[in-house]
């Protein structure tokens, strides 16, 4: 990679994770491309962004016809280049195994799955003619386990694996990395909803001795910091030796085990 401003594309910028990628990019140098169907949450990104940051906003559904192509196009026009995808856009809702609904399986795959599938292959296009760039897909522990009330998105995100190592050899051809990082539980807006309905469905009333129970589920005995799933990511993105791809990173306290 030549001294130009290395310049990133982060989905779901609006909100937990992709927010805290996007100040921590932008303090590191490169110019950000934040994508969210959230047009405030882009605001409140933007506000903590250094003031000398290079920045743009794409306010869109991305898991509209053609909208990963077009924010792939977006960055290009802006910045010329781009040089990291990091797919980190998710949903994710509660619903029982017996009585779920095609209509949250249609949403959660399409932007779980079909969203970041689109998004890799455009940028990937763009990263092939480029000779270089990496990408890094947010899956889930939910992809390897059995999971009767969060069915989709457990499906979901064992499809993000599943593009994640053809990507991997799609575009090894080209130096282009693919990986993805498993983070643990984060306290984000999508995780304490999540749990709210799942102790719900499960009849526990006691909703902070569950998610105590949760917590202590975990190996090293507490939730992930943002940060620290966040430092996973930028390690992939940026650090990582150029060998590394088709990885699957495990972030997640133990919970996760290869
Ligand atoms: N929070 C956790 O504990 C946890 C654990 C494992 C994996 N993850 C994964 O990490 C990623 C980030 O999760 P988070 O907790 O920060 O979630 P979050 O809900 O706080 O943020 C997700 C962002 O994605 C955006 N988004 C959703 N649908 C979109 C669409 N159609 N088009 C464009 N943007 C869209 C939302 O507006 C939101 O800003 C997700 O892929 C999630 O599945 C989270």
């Amino acid at each position: 990679m030549t001294d130009q401003v290395r310049t990133v594309l982060i989905t779901g910028a609006g909100a937990g994770l992709g927010q805290r990628l996007a100040a921590l990019l932008a303090e590191r140098g490169l110019a950000v491309a934040l994508a969210d169907v959230s047009a405030p949450g882009l605001e409140r990104t933007l506000k903590l962004l250094p003031a000398d940051a290079s920045a743009i906003a794409i306010t869109s559904d991305l898991t509209a016809d053609g909208a990963p192509a077009a924010a792939v196009k977006q960055v290009v026009d802006a910045f010329g280049r781009l040089d990291i995808l990091i797919n980190n856009a998710g949903y994710g809702a509660i619903e029982p195994f017996l009585g779920m609904t095609a209509a949250l399986w249609h949403k959660t795959l399409s932007i779980n799955l079909v969203a970041l599938a689109m998004m890799t292959a455009a940028a990937g296009e763009v990263m092939r003619d480029q000779r270089s760039g990496r990408i890094v897909n947010i899956t889930s522990p939910a992809s390897r386990m059995a999971l009767p009330n969060y069915t989709a998105y457990a499906a979901s995100k064992a499809g993000v694996d599943a593009v994640t190592r053809a990507a991997a050899l799609a575009l090894a051809p080209f130096g282009v990395l693919v990986n993805s990082l498993a983070p643990g539980m984060m306290d984000t807006e999508m995780q304490r909803s999540t749990e709210l309905d799942l102790a719900r469905i499960e009849g526990r009333s006691d909703v902070e001795a569950f998610l105590d129970e949760r917590t202590r589920r975990v190996p090293l005995g507490r939730r992930a910091e943002i940060d620290e799933v966040a430092a996973g990511v930028l390690w992939l993105a940026l650090d990582a030796p150029p060998y590394v791809t088709a990885e699957r990173l495990n972030l997640s306290g133990g919970l996760d085990r290869d």
